[in-house]
């Protein structure tokens, strides 16, 4: 069976972006494949989170995913700070990167512009965490967005000058997977390309919106003042919420409404309201879950003591046989 590893920061909930994007593919993958799914709370140290948001934040990302159907019996659900294999193997291979690779990688240039004040070493080294992360499984397949893509190029990069370096054929080159031909994009609310969690308050929808956040987010959605033409093709900002309309109320609505406009007749005060309907009744079972789950956070702590159980079987293999390879 192919293996699958990916990770995700423990940096605020997740939108209805990450879900149709991404999570929901998760959720499918379970049943073909060796998941291992952890939380990247080591990443997250980039940024100095206090230590009681850290660990709120992981059981928040935790109670999202297992709401979202990840399944504890299937997948392996880990934190990372729970695998210190990850760190030893992340330290072998900072000893294989480059300060140019490192620093022209653009994630690091990014982070870098953005705060001055705050370029860590572990900033620079993001890429080789990362790296760690999927060889210490070896991993065949990891999901990821298009953002990640230079991350796995510099994964697959370390991995053969691992190889190179010690005349050896051990870890192979894991590849991004995606899901089919054309990946899901779900539009923000406030007429941008892409729900996502920078974009602020009234853009994206949470898997633990209340109803009210919801209603409020969606009537309030930008729109324009109506076609001025029959038949007329959409501008951006009305093509992103139909897009809307379709992912989540369905075809048979979107095409409802898309003839409504194209004869002229759209009344996008209706449209919001049915969309925010039918935006409640699918985030509701996601948000009683996660507050469910919240509750009980014994139950999350022994699903992360399992998960890193698991992750601990497999990365303990792999690190005795890096050391034996490295002459340790
Ligand atoms: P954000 O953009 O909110 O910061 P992340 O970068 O943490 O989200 O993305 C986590 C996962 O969700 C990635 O696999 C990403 O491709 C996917 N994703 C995020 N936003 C969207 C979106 N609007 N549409 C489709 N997929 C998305
Ligand atoms: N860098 C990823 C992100 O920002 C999170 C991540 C860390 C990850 N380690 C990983 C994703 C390993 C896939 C595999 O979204």
């Amino acid at each position: 069976m192919k293996t699958v590893v990916s990770g995700v920061r423990p940096t605020g909930n997740l939108h209805l972006g990450n879900y149709f994007g991404a999570l929901h593919n998760f959720v499918k993958m379970q049943d073909d494949y060796k998941c291992y799914f952890f939380i990247a709370d080591l990443h997250s140290l980039t940024t100095h989170p206090n230590p009681a948001d850290l660990k709120s934040n992981v059981h928040n990302i935790l109670a999202n995913y297992l709401a979202a159907g990840i399944v504890p019996e299937k997948s392996v659900i880990y934190a990372q700070s729970d695998l210190p294999e990850t760190t030893e193997l992340y330290l072998y291979l900072n000893m294989l990167a480059s300060l140019g690779e490192l620093s022209r990688c653009t994630s690091f240039k990014d982070k870098a512009r953005e705060n001055p004040a705050n370029i860590n070493a572990g900033l620079l080294t993001y890429p080789t965490l990362m790296a760690a992360d999927i060889l210490i499984h070896k991993a065949d397949f990891v999901p990821v967005g298009k953002d990640q893509l230079q991350h796995l190029e510099m994964t697959r990069t370390f991995a053969n000058r691992f190889n190179a370096m010690y005349n050896v054929k051990y870890f192979n080159e894991p590849q991004a997977f995606n899901f089919g031909e054309k990946p899901l994009k779900v539009p923000g609310l406030d007429g941008k390309s892409k729900m996502g969690k920078s974009e602020g308050e009234m853009n994206a929808i949470y898997l633990s919106d209340t109803d009210e956040a919801i209603r409020k987010k969606i009537m309030r959605a930008v729109t324009d003042s109506g076609p001025t033409a029959l038949g007329q093709e959409k501008p951006e900002v009305i093509e992103n919420i139909f897009s809307l309309v379709r992912i989540i109320s369905g075809e048979e609505t979107y095409n409802f409404y898309n003839g409504k406009y194209n004869n002229m007749e759209i009344r996008y005060g209706d449209m919001k309201k049915q969309l925010a309907e039918d935006t409640v009744r699918f985030v509701t079972p996601f948000r009683e879950k996660i507050i469910s789950l919240l509750a009980d956070k014994k139950y999350l702590d022994d699903v992360l003591a399992e998960g890193a159980a698991q992750a601990h079987d497999s990365a303990k293999k792999t690190v005795a046989e890096v050391r034996g390879i490295i002459g340790f």
